[in-house]
């Protein structure tokens, strides 16, 4: 019995009615805000991940989908996220030709290999967009406002917006420096991924949750809550608060909010759900004004965010399957197939009996399924008419002419 791989799945059933709504409404809110759909390859050249998600996060050293091309030396990566593949694209298709700003919104799978969890998968999906060629703030509360919008739309409440700014290259080289320098006297009380994060990354100790590490973080308040951005930082910092303040959009700072990619500069957001225990987090995103020049491109600012599909699905109320229209019961299967043609070449939801059901079996069906049972038996067709029986009200009554039926 071959089954599904772990941290895979299957949607069907009831939760693709979720999924599909999801989908969606992200395809209304984004290219109502005038983002254009990408849809960039599944897999591509290893290097993309490993020069634009940086070689000393955990994506890149313990989570990605690697493997030669077959009857070639060439590495291939299964994407783990989107990020880097829409800025090859973007640098790929020369787009930086064009006039500001570049908006794109995604759908699609990504891949990582992590210890599977509840909310945590190898294969799960993301819902994204990225802006370019905005260095101003404007576009940092016009992509939260984005997020935002798209998860209003989904009904989804106890949702809360972190935000911090990690500053400019300068900014974050200082800060990277002061953390480790504070670190370095308890280093020996950290957990082994820490004292590997205090050589490659050490603004990743600050969000670790193991406790010993916490511990160690509150002696070293004092140097994480110092005011390390520069003034341009600071301005645009203030610039994005007072937007979203304007907005109405709440949010908490956090300090502590570094994200696990290391693109990131300036603003950097998540947003958490109250209910989804230890994987909250449902959207995450910010600036990365350095990734198109290091993938090769010219400099260009620009700022996204993805969510987590599956994590959105586990929070949404769900949906059911849309009900049919029609379902024609009759036990003259070549009538009911060319009434269902001609209906659904009229857009109609239709469907009707293939398995020789007997008539009240059909009726059942229908009962379950349609808004309305299309009656079409001996009887109607002798006398070229249509019952029609609501299924709601469960009036029956007669119809002469097919155009009643639309
Ligand atoms: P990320 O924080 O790695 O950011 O992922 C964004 C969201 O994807 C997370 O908040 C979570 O909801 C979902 N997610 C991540 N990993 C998993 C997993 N293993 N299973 C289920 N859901 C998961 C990025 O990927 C950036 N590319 C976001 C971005 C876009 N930044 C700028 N533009």
């Amino acid at each position: 019995m071959i089954k599904a791989k772990r941290g895979t799945k299957d949607i069907f059933k009831d939760e693709i009615y979720s999924w599909q709504w999801i989908e969606d409404a992200a395809k209304e809110t984004f290219q109502n805000a005038g983002f254009a759909e990408i849809k960039t390859p599944i897999f591509e050249a290893t290097e993309l991940f490993n020069r634009g998600v940086g070689d000393s996060t955990d994506i890149i050293n313990k989570e990605m989908y690697t493997f030669c091309a077959p009857k070639s030396d060439e590495s291939i990566t299964l994407r783990p996220e989107n990020t880097a593949s829409v800025v090859r694209a973007y640098i790929e298709h020369n787009m930086q030709r064009m006039s500001p700003p570049s908006k794109f919104w995604y759908f699609g799978p990504m891949f990582r290999y992590e210890r599977p969890q509840a909310g945590r998968q190898r294969q799960f999906y993301q819902a994204g967009v990225e802006m370019f060629g905005v260095k101003e703030p404007l576009a940092d509360a016009e992509v939260i406002l984005c997020a935002v919008d798209f998860l209003d739309k989904l009904g989804l409440s106890n949702l809360e917006v972190e935000l911090n700014s990690l500053g400019c290259n300068e900014c974050k080289s200082e800060y990277r420096n002061s953390i480790k320098e504070a670190i370095r006297p308890y280093l020996d009380e950290m957990c082994d991924d820490c004292k590997v994060r205090f050589e490659k990354n050490p603004l990743r100790i600050l969000d670790c949750k193991n406790d010993e590490c916490k511990k160690v973080l509150e002696k070293i308040n004092d140097v994480i809550y110092k005011d390390y951005i520069c003034d341009n930082c600071k301005e645009h910092y203030e610039k994005l608060k007072s937007y979203l303040d304007d907005l109405n959009i709440k949010y908490i700072e956090n300090k502590l909010l570094v994200r696990g990619l290391d693109y990131y500069t300036r603003t950097v957001f998540e947003i958490k759900s109250t209910s989804l225990g230890s994987q909250s987090a449902v959207c995450g995103g910010g600036r990365y004004d350095n990734l198109v020049e290091t993938l090769g491109g010219m400099p260009t600012p620009a700022v996204g965010f993805a969510m987590g599909v599956e994590r959105l699905c586990a929070l949404i109320e769900k949906k059911q399957a849309p009900m049919l229209d029609y379902y024609i019961v009759s036990t003259k299967p070549n009538e009911a197939i060319k009434l269902a043609q001609k209906l659904r070449k009229e857009g109609k939801k239709v469907e009707f009996d293939l398995a020789n059901k007997k008539f009240t079996k059909q009726l059942e069906k229908a009962s379950k399924t349609a808004n309305c049972a299309l009656i079409l038996d001996e009887e109607e067709i002798q006398g070229n008419f249509y019952s029609v029986k609501d299924l709601k009200t469960s009036e029956q009554y007669r119809i002469d002419n097919f155009k009643e039926l639309l």
